[in-house]
């Protein structure tokens, strides 16, 4: 490279540098009245409902401008949504993506020095942006594992499906994990017989649509008997299995996450297990605080959440760096702890009379 080169190259790299580094409070008087934070999530179920709302609210709360969309489930339809907040001038995204389709849009905010916090689920393949906060999802998956051991008499050897989320959203491969820390010794033993498959690439469910694995449950749920126990990743999940295959007579012991109501009702009747609780308001409350810290270009300093490190640090490992990951906890919910949902307020006063 020519010297003249270099010197240019410099020059652009430190503008484009300086510039980004000084975004939040390069304003005289830093206002939160005037920067747009926007908010993108994946498609509408009840957790990314739940949790665009909580951030939107947040944001507000502390007075700043915010937009919400909402993608339909594809990479290509949020990408264009990302590109809009982009044009509309957001200094800072909170993402909640679908797949790695995403990191054009990811390489463009950097470039306009957009800062991304990567919300709940980890941004991969790309190494364009810095934050990541969710739950501790090693635990949620070794929460659901050690609940099936805890409802079944393993004196007898009992059968065991197993289905894991969308092998693209690297969550699905972390509940995937925790859950069989817990359960391989118990295959190995011989304790527990897995009925076709235990590896994510077999079990992963695209897209997190229940309706993707229809031929694999139909295969198994109208073929075999007993089920004695359903690892499944998710209440959205769990509920389609218990819907379309045990609508009648007992229910396998079955898991979930994300407290969603419909699950909960389960849970009080005794057709779901349990689910995980990740209080999304906390997420979304300290997902907003760190948006603040970012902004004002202060330091990160949120009580009550750790930032990953160890083994643990490898959790926001995307494939080309690791960025800053922040870990909160998750909670089990099963019947003899449901009155802890109701307490937290999770749902609105008809759903909590409903679950009284
Ligand atoms: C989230 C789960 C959710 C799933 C499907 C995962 O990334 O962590 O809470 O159930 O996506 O939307």
């Amino acid at each position: 490279m020519n010297k003249k080169l270099s010197f240019l190259l410099f020059l652009v790299f430190g503008l484009v540098f300086f510039s980004c580094k000084n975004t939040a409070n390069s304003t005289p008087s830093f206002d939160r009245s005037k920067i747009l934070i926007g908010i993108a999530m994946p498609e509408t179920v009840e957790r990314w409902t739940k949790d665009g709302n909580a951030i939107k609210n947040a944001a507000l709360e502390l007075g700043y401008k915010v937009e919400l969309v909402f993608a339909d489930g594809t990479q290509a339809d949020q990408n264009t949504k990302i590109q809009s907040l982009v044009t509309q001038g957001a200094k800072l995204l909170i993402v909640t993506n679908i797949n790695a389709e995403i990191t054009p849009v990811i390489t463009e905010a950097k470039d306009k020095c957009i800062a991304v916090i990567a919300y709940d689920r980890l941004i991969q393949g790309t190494g364009d942006y810095e934050y990541y906060i969710t739950f501790n999802n090693d635990k949620v998956g070794q929460m659901q594992g050690q609940a099936i051991i805890d409802a079944l008499d393993l004196t007898s050897s009992k059968n065991i499906v197993l289905f894991a989320g969308n092998p693209d959203d690297k969550n699905a491969e972390f509940f995937f994990n925790g859950a069989m820390k817990i359960l391989t010794p118990q295959i190995t033993s011989g304790k527990l017989f897995p009925i076709d498959g235990i590896d994510l690439s077999a079990v992963g469910i695209d897209n997190w649509k229940p309706e993707n694995a229809s031929s694999r449950m139909d295969a198994i749920f109208k073929g075999i008997d007993p089920i004695d126990a359903i690892l499944a990743p998710n209440d959205a999940t769990a509920r389609y299995i218990i819907e379309n295959y045990f609508s009648s007579g007992t229910v396998p012991a079955i898991t979930g996450q994300d407290a969603d109501f419909d699950s909960a009702k389960y849970i009080k009747n005794g057709k779901q297990t349990m689910t995980v609780f990740k209080d999304s308001r906390s997420l979304a409350k300290n997902a907003v605080t760190f948006a603040d810290q970012i902004l004002e270009g202060k330091a990160i300093n949120i009580s009550g959440i750790i930032l990953a490190t160890g083994v643990l640090a490898e959790m926001g490992n995307t494939g080309v760096k690791t960025v800053k990951t922040y870990l909160m906890d998750p909670k089990v919910i099963n019947k003899n702890n449901l009155q802890e949902l109701i307490d937290a307020d999770w749902f609105t006063p008809e759903q909590k009379a409903e679950l009284e």
